[in-house]
């Protein structure tokens, strides 16, 4: 994906970005201060807002091919498990159970399987964010601080799955990340945001 003279004018931000390549089938890392504009950028990849001018090749990527791992997860007034399912059920696409199974028990989430998503903790609504959006194999994962939240275990457990996913199907992740220590070993490439600019 080729994001080419973006702009965007948040409120005393003025995102620009004058070329920034994200190659695919890596794990890119984005990194930079609180208010640069990192959530910003992700949000125009995704098409959640609109940019004032620039263009972005998504090279072939389809809106159903992304998705974007928010930093306050949003998750639907149902139970876990249709949360977990929701992807697949709107791609039309087969549930395999024991598969559902296992990604549940492995995040500590299978007691909870039936329970409303809404009352889950924090950090469990953040594993369940996270399982949903790599549920369903998508080409690209946009995942804004998803890690912050959570208990060092978890974390790990978040980077080795992050790692199996991307060696098994080849995606591309970008990351937002201010774990830099933990985070850094996952990344293929690192881009550094400072005041709305890509600066390396
Ligand atoms: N709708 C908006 N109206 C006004 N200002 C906005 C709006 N959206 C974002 N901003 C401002 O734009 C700047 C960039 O915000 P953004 O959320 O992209 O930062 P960030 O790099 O993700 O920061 P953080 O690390 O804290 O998550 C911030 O100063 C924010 O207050
Ligand atoms: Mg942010």
């Amino acid at each position: 994906m080729r994001i080419t003279e973006l702009r965007k004018r948040v409120g005393r931000t003025d995102l620009y970005v004058k070329d920034l390549y994200i190659e695919s089938g890596k794990v890119h890392g984005l990194v930079g201060p609180n208010g640069c504009g990192k959530t910003t950028l992700l949000k125009v990849i995704m098409g959640l807002i609109e940019p004032d001018a620039g263009t972005i090749d998504y090279e072939g990527l389809k809106p159903t091919d992304i998705t974007m791992m928010s930093q306050r997860p949003y998750l639907m007034h149902t139970s876990v498990y249709d949360n977990l399912v929701y992807p697949l059920r709107i791609r039309g696409a087969a549930i395999d159970e024991k598969k559902m199974d296992e990604l549940l028990e492995r995040t500590g989430l299978l007691p909870q399987k039936q329970q409303y998503a809404g009352s889950l903790s924090s950090g469990e609504r953040q594993k369940l964010s996270f399982l949903r959006a790599i549920v369903f194999h998508p080409k690209m994962i946009l995942m804004d601080e998803t890690l912050s939240n959570l208990d060092t275990e978890s974390e790990k457990l978040f980077r080795e799955m992050i790692q199996e996913q991307h060696r098994a199907d080849g995606s591309t992740w970008l990351i937002v990340s201010h774990q830099w220590d933990e985070m850094n070993a996952l990344f293929d490439e690192v881009h550094h945001m400072e005041k709305g600019r890509i600066v390396k």
